[in-house]
């Protein structure tokens, strides 16, 4: 659990560019399915906020948190213009300090890669998101077929350098952690994948 907020603390500065051709690429178009896909409610939580890549789409008048744990992405988070009912928390998507059935929703894009532990994470969700609200990801996961293999190659790689694990089955996992898996939109050979879950 130790080394996650460094990689990110370190990476935080350079993300935002970084993060640009992907971007244009898919992800934005993504991230905004996925906001659309929220379900009823104004009570929001996204879990790996990151530097507030998302902010610009949270819903008028929601209100919630934005949860992350590198002090350094939030530090870059703070900066952007969000709705003023959103704090910024600097907590783990593995222990949320929140009640039970807090929220209506919640969202987390490109993070599932890199949380400690999948299981538990969604375990948090499905405790802090009322029942029947929804949970949405974007995601970037182990593709199937042949190229299965070598993203499990490359995640020696990513994993060992960025905390990133490129061979992630996040679907399933939602699913083994009781959620309901509603749909899974796969993008990019199946490398990215809209899943829409609900609680
Ligand atoms: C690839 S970035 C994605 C950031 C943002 N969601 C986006 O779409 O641009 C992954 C983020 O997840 C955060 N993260 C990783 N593990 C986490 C955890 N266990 N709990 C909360 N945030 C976590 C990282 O610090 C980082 O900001």
């Amino acid at each position: 659990m130790t080394r996650k907020a460094p990689t990110y603390d370190r990476l935080a500065a350079v993300y935002d560019r970084a993060m640009r051709p992907l971007e244009r690429w898919l992800v934005a178009r993504l991230r905004a399915r996925a906001f659309a896909e929220l379900g009823e409610g104004a009570r929001l939580v996204e879990v790996g906020a990151g530097t507030g890549a998302n902010f610009s789409h949270y819903p008028r008048g929601a209100q919630g948190a934005c949860v992350e744990l590198s002090a350094e992405m939030l530090k870059v988070a703070r900066a952007k213009a969000r709705p003023g009912g959103f704090a910024l928390v600097e907590a783990r998507a593995e222990a949320l300090p929140f009640a039970d059935a807090t929220f209506d929703a919640a969202v987390a894009t490109l993070v599932f890669c890199s949380v400690e532990s999948p299981q538990t994470s969604f375990a948090e969700l499905k405790r802090v998101v009322r029942a029947g609200g929804r949970v949405v990801l974007v995601e970037h996961v182990r593709p199937p077929g042949a190229l299965g293999y070598v993203f499990d190659a490359l995640s020696l790689l990513t994993a060992w350098l960025l905390d990133d694990h490129f061979n992630r089955r996040t679907a399933e996992e939602a699913r083994r952690a009781g959620l309901r898996v509603v749909r899974v939109d796969s993008h990019a050979l199946g490398i990215v994948q809209l899943i829409v879950c609900e609680v």
